[in-house]
């Protein structure tokens, strides 16, 4: 099999992104590459939904490169995504002596990368971390930009995504698209959501041939073609490795061509992604949305909010709801909360500014722009275009 390597290139550091099948044999010496040769242990974060083969290969490719290694096993929930879960990987790695110099790593999806990423950016105020993500979502988007964190419980119970966390890039990103034969087809399409956020901004960002690519491959990608699925992995983590050397910390001035633009459908979808009751498909054993449903859903709110703001033709959103059809995932569905609820949790996402609510909304084919004064009209005219 080939191996793709994609470069991040930040202003002081930069680290290579590896695609390619059968990776995780070698991930021992691919880590010693990137680490101080003083480093004796590594502290392997790993998600129970990772084949236990596969775990038992990086384990031992690990120790073969002369690195103690000490494994936690995390079964990934959004709850579980969790101060209570971050400090208890606190506990644990202090509890191995794990030095400045020895690296975490994670084997997982994108709820693994985030904590164990979080773990690696506070403990002794920051150790080199790599990413082995193991779902399709996490190699396109979560391992990538060094976004880590976990969603805070407030009191009122309601759960904000993603609220407390940090900036820490990692030292290497290993995509081995050899694990994602065991991945569920609901996880698949989920991760291909995100690849469907790409092409939406893909002209924005300078990356125009991706939506073109991704319609003509559209079916050898819902069926998961190993060739085609690394060429996707490989395509999406250059745009989103571009956008992240653009505007590494998510500047809020950085508005053309920034990584605000990687919101796009987020906002609207983080508000009614830990809605309780609320499945794909009506069926309540589903619920809840996963990340990459969410996101589905909210890129055709902010594409049908940009339509009742006259800034965007319909015909983008009715594409954009094609595509979701063909791939399987949802562009409207039932038992969601009322609209002025939906709104309210927009507004407490991180996104807003003030009192306003920042929005990334289409103009274009593969074109995106950040809407600060989008009228309260046009939010609920996106809102209403989902409930099924
Ligand atoms: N940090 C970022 O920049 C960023 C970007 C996008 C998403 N995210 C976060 O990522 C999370 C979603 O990630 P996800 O979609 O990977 O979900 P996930 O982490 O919940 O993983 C999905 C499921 O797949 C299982 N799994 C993992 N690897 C597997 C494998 N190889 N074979 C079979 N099953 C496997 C897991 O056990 C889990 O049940 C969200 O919390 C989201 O906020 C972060
Ligand atoms: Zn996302």
């Amino acid at each position: 099999m080939t191996v793709q390597t994609v470069r991040v290139q930040l202003e002081r550091s930069g680290y290579d992104i590896v695609v390619g099948g059968g990776l995780i044999s070698s991930i021992g010496q691919r880590v010693r590459g990137v680490i101080s040769e003083r480093a004796s242990r590594a502290f392997v974060v790993v998600d129970s939904g990772v084949p236990r083969a596969h775990v038992k290969g990086l384990v031992e490719s690990v120790e073969g490169a002369g690195l103690r290694a000490h494994v936690e096993v995390i079964t990934p929930s959004e709850s579980v995504k969790s101060l209570e879960s971050y400090g208890r990987l606190l506990a644990g790695i202090a509890g191995t002596n794990h030095g400045r110099m020895d690296p975490v790593i994670s084997l997982g999806g994108g709820i693994v990368c985030d904590l164990a990423g979080f773990v690696a950016a506070s403990y002794r105020r920051g150790v080199p971390v790599v990413q082995c993500p193991s779902t399709l979502l996490a190699m396109v988007d979560a391992s990538v930009g060094g976004k880590t964190g976990v969603n805070l419980t407030l009191g009122t119970g309601g759960v904000m995504k993603n609220l407390v966390g940090a900036f820490h890039q990692p030292s290497l990103v290993c995509a081995d698209v050899g694990l994602l034969d065991s991945l569920e087809g609901r996880h698949r399409r989920s991760g291909l959501s995100e690849c469907i956020k790409h092409a939406w901004i893909c002209r924005s960002v300078g990356h125009e041939s991706l939506r073109g690519w991704m319609d003509e491959n559209l079916d050898s990608i819902c069926g998961f073609d190993p060739a085609i699925i690394e060429e996707l992995v490989a395509r999406n983590v250059a745009l989103k490795a571009s956008v992240v050397a653009r505007d590494e910390h998510e500047s809020p001035e950085a508005i053309a061509g920034g990584r605000m633009l990687l919101n796009f459908g987020h906002t609207f979808g983080h508000a009614i992604e830990t809605l309780e009751g609320v499945s794909p498909d009506g069926d309540p054993g589903n619920a809840p949305l996963h990340h990459g449903e969410a996101v589905a859903l909210g890129m055709v709110a902010a594409c049908r909010c940009a339509q009742a703001l006259g800034r965007c033709p319909p015909s983008i959103g009715d594409s954009l709801c094609e595509m979701l059809t063909r791939v399987g995932l949802p562009w409207r569905v039932s038992g969601l909360v009322s609209t002025d609820e939906i709104i309210e949790r927009m507004g407490h996402d991180k996104k807003a500014v003030g009192s306003t609510i920042r929005l990334v909304l289409p103009t274009g084919e593969g074109c995106c722009e950040i809407v600060d004064d989008a009228s309260a009209e046009s939010v609920q005219a996106g809102i209403e275009s989902i409930r099924g």
